[in-house]
């Protein structure tokens, strides 16, 4: 397959960077520093915070998928979520790329956004010591990165194109496994981790299955 990957020279990003070129793809990076990229693949220029659709669209013409495992290094970049991918829509939609999946964080959903106003006040896959415990810590620190996410998540709502979004918990660098569950629109129950190999595993199976189309599909172990 055809992939443009943006953010590419991330920890997950990184991953799914070289497991798509062990599984043979042909890979275009999108980086906003290109010398954090030292694989031998076709490396196109671009901060996502202010980008231009030409440049995006230029990395993607001919792809068969896009993948984003775009986020925030650190507090000051909140918002770059949203805007980055909002920005890759508008240049999917003027490349004629259906095909998209992006990096999300898992138990989302409750979070309201325009598009879902009213979104369910309870995660399904969440047990009653995250809910009341785990949940609120987290957001206590991670409240606008949260935010910022789930307002990515309603760019993709609203796209038209045909996206999934895969909902990450707690992030390690352990190995890959090769072992882990997914549940659709929920979290996964029990699913606190995974590692970033796992994760980009799982990225780069979904771009080829239409069953996880429109959906956030958690993963975890
Ligand atoms: N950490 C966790 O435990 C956790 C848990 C659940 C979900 N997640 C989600 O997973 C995402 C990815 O995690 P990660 O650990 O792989 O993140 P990461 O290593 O911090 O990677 C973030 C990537 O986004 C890129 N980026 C940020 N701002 C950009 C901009 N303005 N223009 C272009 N590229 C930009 C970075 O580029 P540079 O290399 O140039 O900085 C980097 O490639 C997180 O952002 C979060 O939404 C994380």
């Amino acid at each position: 397959m055809k992939l443009t990957l943006f953010a590419a020279s991330g920890r997950t990003g990184a991953h799914v960077l070289h497991q798509a070129l062990a599984a043979g793809h042909d890979v275009t990076a999108v980086v906003r520093n290109p010398d954090a990229v030292t694989a031998p693949v076709r490396i196109v220029r671009a901060d996502l915070a202010a980008a231009e659709t030409a440049v995006l669209k230029s990395a993607m013409d001919g792809c068969d998928a896009v993948i984003s495992a775009l986020g925030p290094r650190h507090h000051g970049e909140y918002g770059v979520a949203s805007r980055g991918t909002r920005a890759i829509v508008h240049a999917m939609t003027a490349a004629g790329v259906r095909r998209l999946v992006v990096v999300s964080v898992a138990g989302i959903s409750t979070i309201p956004t325009p598009s879902r106003p009213n979104p369910p006040k309870r995660d399904p896959g969440v047990g009653f010591f995250t809910r009341t415990v785990l949940s609120p810590l987290a957001k206590l620190r991670l409240q606008k990165h949260y935010e910022d996410v789930a307002l990515m998540e309603h760019e993709l709502r609203v796209s038209g194109l045909d996206w999934t979004s895969v909902q990450l918990p707690l992030l390690t660098d352990k190995p890959a496994t090769g072992h882990y569950r997914i549940a659709y629109e929920q979290s996964v129950r029990g699913g606190f981790r995974i590692a970033r190999a796992d994760a980009a595993h799982f990225v780069l199976r979904a771009v080829g299955m239409p069953e996880t189309v429109r959906h956030s599909v958690a993963v975890a172990y």
